[in-house]
């Protein structure tokens, strides 16, 4: 599942410190610590109609990664949500759009990993693109990988840091396997995540998906557990292993990149999806897409 280069991306404007800037200049510093290190957190969020999709949940989990990770002069949400208003208003987009949110330990004053070389505040970058959800119509064909997901014993994985080595690594595995996305375990073997998403499988009627131990505690995966619970479809979190995974009766991600998708493969095991229950979460999800978020105010 490759993406192609969106010609509406052609002349889009990113925002990065307070200037908006066309993609061609929109740089950061070599001594920026996202080069330097990956240092850096971020969120990735849509628009829907005129509305920011669970924006308020995204800036909550920006600014908590942060925090985690001990940034200095944060920057206030009420910055960081006018930010993202300026750059979707100066490319006109009130749909179909996605948000790449960085914020990263800011500028060093010479190369080197310890943070006190950081001593002019974080960089704040909104990349903005047309971007239709990336897995939409589409069923998933997944390859366990052999590179492990962070336990907390090595990263805290409620970090969502943009350090993502181990998630490319294991994406790398997938695309030699010619598989769609890479499924990740943790340290005692058990499913994690796949390298970007969330991921569920229903058996018997009930949805069951890992603890977030070794995974991102997803928002959409958040929101899948809401929507259960008024619908009164059980659900529950539990050490899953892949062979559980094989025999399900539906397997699916959750992510805001790719919003729901069925998973059909799994290390070449056909997954039946025969059940009718993925269908009707993903009907209340596109429900949900709707009504909930923040009116743009342009
Ligand atoms: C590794 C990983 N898992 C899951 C997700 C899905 O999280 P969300 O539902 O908050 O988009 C993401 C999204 O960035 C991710 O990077």
């Amino acid at each position: 599942m490759i993406q192609k280069f969106d010609k509406r991306n052609k002349d889009i404007k990113v925002w990065i410190n307070g200037k908006l800037l066309h993609r061609d200049h929109a740089k950061i510093s070599v001594f920026d610590s996202a080069v330097q290190g990956g240092d850096a957190v971020w969120e990735g969020i849509r628009v829907y109609k005129s509305r920011i999709f669970c924006f308020e949940e995204h800036l909550n989990r920006l600014v908590e990664s942060a925090k985690s990770m001990a940034f200095t002069n944060i920057p206030c949400l009420i910055e960081v949500r006018n930010a993202v208003f300026s750059t979707l208003e100066a490319n006109r987009m009130e749909d179909d759009a996605h948000i790449r949110l960085t914020l990263t330990r800011g500028e060093k004053i010479t190369s080197g990993m310890n943070p006190v070389l950081n001593q002019f505040g974080c960089s704040l970058i909104v990349l903005a693109e047309w971007k239709p959800p990336i897995f939409y119509g589409k069923d998933l064909c997944l390859v366990t990988s052999s590179i492990r997901r962070n336990s907390p014993l090595c990263l805290d994985s409620k970090i969502h840091h943009a350090n993502l080595i181990n998630n490319i690594l294991a994406k790398i595995e997938a695309n030699h396997a010619g598989a769609d996305d890479a499924l990740m375990l943790d340290l005692d073997g058990f499913v994690a995540e796949t390298n970007s998403t969330n991921i569920f499988m229903i058996k018997d009627g009930v949805l069951i998906t890992p603890f977030a131990k070794a995974c991102l505690p997803g928002i959409t995966r958040g929101l899948i557990f809401q929507i259960c619970k008024k619908n009164k479809f059980p659900i529950l979190e539990q050490d899953l292993s892949v062979t559980q995974l094989y025999n399900a009766d539906e397997v699916f991600t959750t992510g805001t990149m790719g919003e729901l998708a069925r998973v059909n493969e799994i290390d070449k095991r056909k997954i039946e999806n025969k059940g009718e229950v993925f269908r009707k979460i993903q009907t209340l999800f596109r429900e949900l897409t709707e009504k909930k978020g923040e009116r743009l105010p342009f």
